[in-house]
C-alpha cells in the first residue's frame, strides 16, 4: 500500500443536484436538515470533499454503508480514500470490491488524511486513537460515529487540539434512508460541522445536537430501527392471522410505516393530529386503538428507548 495520497486529485466538473425535501425545523440549538443551507451549498461542498483525503478506520457494517455511499455519489475520489478493517483476508476481499486501499495498519492509512472517519467498535478506540495520534495534528478533521464515546474522550487521546464531530447514524442509511445525530467537540467549528452533515447527508436526514443529547439520539434512532422491524413484523403477523398472503402483509404493512412516517416528515403535523384524522367516530380504528393503549404500546415504546438510551451509555467502559 502507497504511504501517500496522490498529488494530483482529480479536478470536479460535475455537481449533483439534490432535493432535500421534508421538515423545516430550526428549533434553538438543534437544527434539523438546514435543508435551504444544503442545497445552496451542495455542489459546493461536494466539490470540496472531492478533494479531501478520506480514512475510514474499521470498515464493517456501518463504515461499509458510509463508504459505498461517499464512492457510488462519487462524493470522494477512490484515490484519496484508504480503509481498514481488523482482517487481513477482509481487508483484501473490500479492497478489490471498493476499488480502494484497504489495509489492517491504522497508523498508515491515517497518514496524510484530511478527514478520518472513526468506525470501529467503542471497545478498540481507545487503542485505535493511540495508534493514529502521531498521525493527526489540527487540520486533522475526526469524526467518530461510535456509540457512547465523547468528544473530549478522543481529544484527549490526541495531542493536537484536533477538531471532532461525534455522528450517530442508523442501518437505513444503507438506502440513502438514515438518519444522524451530529454534535461537535471542543476545537471543530461551524465549517467541520458543515463537512460532516455533507457526508451524512449522502446516506439520509442530519441533526445537530447538544453532545449532551447524544445517548439520547443513540436509543431513539440508531436503536430504532430494530424498533421498528418489531412493530413492522407484527402488523405483517396481524395481517396473516386476518388471513392475507405473508407477502401481500409485509408489502401493506413496511409501505403503511413508510407512508406515515413520510407524512409526518413532509408535513410537518403532529402525529396525533394525524392518527386523529384517520380515526373516524366509531370506526375499526378506535377499536384498534384501544387495543394499543390496553397492551400499554406507548409506554413499552417508551421504556424501550430510555433502556436503549442508558446502555448507549456503558458501552465504552466495556472490555
Ligand atoms: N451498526 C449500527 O447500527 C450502528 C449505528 C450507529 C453507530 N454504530 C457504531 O459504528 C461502529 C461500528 O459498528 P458496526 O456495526 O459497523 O460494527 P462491525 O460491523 O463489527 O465493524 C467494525 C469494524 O471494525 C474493524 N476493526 C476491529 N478492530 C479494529 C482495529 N483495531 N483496527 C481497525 N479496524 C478494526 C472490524 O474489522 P473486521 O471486519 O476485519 O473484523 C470491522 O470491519 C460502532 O462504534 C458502533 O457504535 C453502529
Amino acid at each position: 500500500m502507497q504511504n501517500t495520497y496522490p498529488n494530483s486529485r482529480p479536478k470536479v466538473s460535475w455537481c449533483k443536484d439534490r432535493q432535500v425535501p421534508g421538515l423545516h425545523l430550526n428549533t434553538g440549538r438543534t437544527m434539523v436538515d438546514a435543508d435551504v443551507l444544503v442545497v445552496k451549498n451542495v455542489c459546493t461542498m461536494t466539490q470540496k470533499l472531492a478533494e479531501k483525503r478520506l480514512t475510514v478506520l474499521g470498515t464493517g457494517k456501518l463504515g461499509g454503508i458510509l463508504l459505498r455511499a461517499y464512492l457510488k455519489q462519487e462524493l470522494f475520489a477512490p484515490k484519496c480514500v484508504r480503509a481498514t478493517v481488523q482482517h487481513a483476508e477482509k481487508a483484501k476481499a473490500l479492497g478489490k470490491e471498493l476499488g480502494v486501499a484497504v489495509t489492517t495498519e491504522n497508523r498508515k492509512a491515517a497518514q496524510g488524511a484530511d478527514i478520518v472517519l472513526l468506525c470501529v467498535k467503542p471497545k478498540v478506540m481507545g487503542e485505535v486513537l493511540r495508534e493514529i495520534a502521531p498521525e493527526l495534528n489540527e487540520k486533522t478533521l475526526v469524526i467518530s460515529v461510535a456509540a457512547s464515546v465523547p468528544t473530549n474522550y478522543i481529544e484527549q487521546h490526541v495531542t493536537a487540539k484536533i477538531p471532532v464531530v461525534r455522528a450517530m447514524p442508523n442501518t437505513p442509511s444503507t438506502v440513502g434512508c438514515g438518519m444522524t445525530g451530529i454534535c461537535r467537540g471542543a476545537h471543530a467549528g461551524a465549517e467541520h460541522l458543515e463537512i460532516a452533515r455533507a457526508m451524512f447527508s449522502a446516506v439520509g436526514r442530519t441533526v445537530v445536537v447538544d453532545e449532551k443529547n447524544m445517548d439520547a439520539v443513540t436509543g431513539l434512532s440508531a436503536s430504532g430501527p430494530a424498533f421498528a422491524y418489531i412493530i413492522l413484523e407484527s402488523l405483517a403477523e396481524a395481517g396473516v392471522k386476518v388471513g392475507l398472503a405473508r407477502d401481500v402483509a409485509t408489502l401493506l404493512a413496511a409501505q403503511t410505516m413508510k407512508g406515515a412516517a413520510s407524512v409526518v416528515l413532509e408535513t410537518g403535523d403532529h402525529p396525533a393530529l394525524l392518527k386523529d384524522a384517520v380515526t373516524t367516530p366509531a370506526g375499526c380504528t378506535i377499536d384498534g386503538i384501544l387495543e394499543l393503549e390496553e397492551g400499554k404500546l406507548r409506554v413499552t415504546l417508551i421504556k424501550a428507548v430510555v433502556k436503549a438510551t442508558s446502555r448507549a451509555g456503558e458501552l465504552l467502559f466495556e472490555k
